[in-house]
């Protein structure tokens, strides 16, 4: 057992979950297929990364007479990793049109591995307010420890990392910053390789998004 409290690690494992992410890691997969792909898994990951959200009661009126139905009092902020984040974040807006978004940009050195920040695009004051952030990749988990230190400086409330892979010890560094309550994520991979890159993973999900520029 580690000496820190394991982040909790929802692991999406419906079948129509796997069926998108396999659609993921296959090298086959273009550019446009993957995009469109990844949009659809995270509808299903932001399902289940949502799921106890407070709601509040609203009446509604249906062709047979009034009724009780509810909608989601407090919307969290949605904060997209850049760039990879963006291919998640349609589906987020899609299903919370309510909600607002902040943006964090931040690099990966590929030889340090080091997260290197370089825009962000968030309210001072979050006022406790909850935060999903989306990156599809936790790897070594340098980007969104960075990415959880600022929301958590800006006084986040709950902070749920939406994820379409991670490896164990993106997993294990996110949850010794004790800074993250839950890590939605459509598979925990094997292990890193020598680059850092999550194995077997899908590659590099910013290029497969939206090519090398
Ligand atoms: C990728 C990915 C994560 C990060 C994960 O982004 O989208 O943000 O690497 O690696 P880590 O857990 O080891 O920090 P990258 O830095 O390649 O940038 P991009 O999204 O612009 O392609
Ligand atoms: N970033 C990616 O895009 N893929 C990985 O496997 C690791 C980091």
């Amino acid at each position: 057992m580690p000496p820190w409290p394991a982040v909790k690690t929802t692991v999406v494992d419906h079948p129509l979950a796997q069926q998108l992410l396999t659609r993921l890691r296959d090298e086959g997969t273009d550019m446009a297929s993957f995009r469109q792909t990844a949009d659809t898994l995270a509808q299903l990951l932001v399902y289940e990364a949502t799921r106890s959200v407070r709601t509040e009661a609203v009446e509604v009126t249906t062709p047979l007479g009034p009724t009780t139905g509810v909608r989601i009092a407090e919307p969290p902020l949605v904060v997209p990793v850049l760039r990879a984040g963006l291919g998640m974040l349609g589906a987020v807006l899609r299903l919370l049109p309510e909600t607002a978004t902040g943006f964090i940009g931040v690099a990966r050195n590929e030889s340090t591995f080091q997260p290197e920040p370089y825009m962000s695009s968030v309210p001072a004051d979050l006022g406790g307010r909850d935060v999903l952030v989306l990156d599809p990749m936790l790897a070594t988990g340098g980007s969104l420890e960075h990415t959880c230190r600022i929301l958590a400086d800006r006084h986040a409330g709950r902070l749920t990392c939406v994820c379409v892979l991670a490896a164990p010890e993106g997993v294990a560094r996110l949850g010794a910053t004790g800074l993250v309550d839950e890590v939605v994520v459509a598979s925990v991979d094997e292990r890193l390789d020598a680059q850092a890159y999550i194995v077997p993973g899908l590659g590099d999900a910013g290029d497969r998004l939206f090519g090398r520029g």
